[in-house]
C-alpha cells in the first residue's frame, strides 16, 4: 500500500521538478521569471541553490521579489530586460489545454505581463488544481478603483457573480473582483477577451489566449508532465 503525501509535500515535489527542468535550460546570461504564491515560493527557495547558473530574475510581485532578494538573488525590473528565458508560476486551476485561472494571490496582471515576455511558461501545480472545466475557482479580475461598480455590473451581464476582495490592493494600486458561478467556462479565450474589453478592467485571471507551455502536476502517483491538448 502507498502512503499519502500532503499538499505541501506535493508543492515541494513539483517545485523540485521545475528546478530540474529549468536548470537544463538556462545559461549564465539567462533571466528567470518568477511567479507568486505558495508553490512559486517553494520554487524560489529551491532555485536559490542554483543562483550562480543564471544572471538574474524578474518577479511577478513585490512579495516574490523580496523573497528572491532574501536569498541573495538579483531581481531586475522587467523594463530592463529584452528577454525572459523561462517563467515559472503556479495556478489556481488548469485544464488539458493548459488554460489557467490565476490571481488567487492578486498578482495576475504582473503574471500575465511576464508570461507575455517569456520564451516559455512553465506552470507548477498540485493535483487539486487540475480540472475538466475552468470556473469553479472564482475568476479574479483586476480593476481600476473608480470603475469597480461599473465593471461589476458588466460582469453580471456575463452571468458572473462578482465579489469585491475587500482589503486587497494590488501591487499596481488596483482592486480585485472575484467572479463566482462561471463554471463551466466554455470558451476560455472568448471570455478572457470579453472581460478584458470592459472599460476599467486591467486584466483578468484567465490565461487562455497564451496558456502555459508545459505543466508539471504533482499527484499521489508522482509528477505528471502535461503538454497542451489541442
Ligand atoms: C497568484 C497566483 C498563484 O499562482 C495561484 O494563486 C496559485 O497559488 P498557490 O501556489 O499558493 O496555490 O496566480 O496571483
Amino acid at each position: 500500500m502507498g502512503y499519502y503525501v500532503d499538499q505541501d509535500q506535493l508543492k515541494q515535489a513539483v517545485a523540485q521538478a521545475a528546478v530540474d527542468y529549468v536548470v537544463k535550460k538556462i545559461e549564465s546570461d539567462s533571466i528567470v521569471g518568477i511567479g507568486t504564491g505558495s508553490t512559486a515560493n517553494c520554487f524560489i527557495d529551491l532555485i536559490a541553490q542554483h543562483k550562480h547558473k543564471f544572471l538574474a530574475t524578474v518577479a511577478s510581485s513585490e512579495v516574490s521579489a523580496e523573497r528572491l532578494r532574501s536569498h541573495g538573488i538579483q531581481v531586475f525590473e522587467l523594463n530592463a530586460v529584452s528577454e525572459v528565458t523561462i517563467y515559472v508560476d503556479g495556478a489556481d486551476e488548469a485544464n488539458t489545454r493548459l488554460e489557467l485561472i490565476k490571481g488567487g494571490g492578486a498578482a495576475l496582471t504582473r503574471e500575465k505581463i511576464v508570461t507575455a515576455v517569456a520564451n516559455e511558461f512553465v506552470c507548477i501545480a498540485d493535483e487539486s488544481k487540475w480540472v475538466k472545466n475552468l470556473g469553479t475557482f472564482p475568476l479574479p479580475v483586476e480593476v481600476i478603483p473608480m470603475a469597480r461598480s461599473h465593471v461589476a455590473r458588466e460582469l453580471v451581464k456575463l452571468a458572473g457573480d462578482p465579489v469585491w476582495r475587500e482589503n486587497v490592493i494590488t501591487d499596481n494600486g488596483n482592486l480585485i473582483l472575484d467572479v463566482h458561478h462561471l463554471h463551466p467556462i466554455g470558451s476560455a479565450c472568448e471570455l478572457e477577451e470579453k472581460i478584458n474589453q470592459i472599460t476599467g478592467v486591467v486584466t483578468n485571471g484567465l490565461f487562455a489566449l497564451k496558456p502555459a507551455d508545459i505543466l508539471f502536476l504533482a499527484t499521489q502517483q508522482g509528477i505528471i508532465t502535461h503538454h497542451p491538448a489541442h
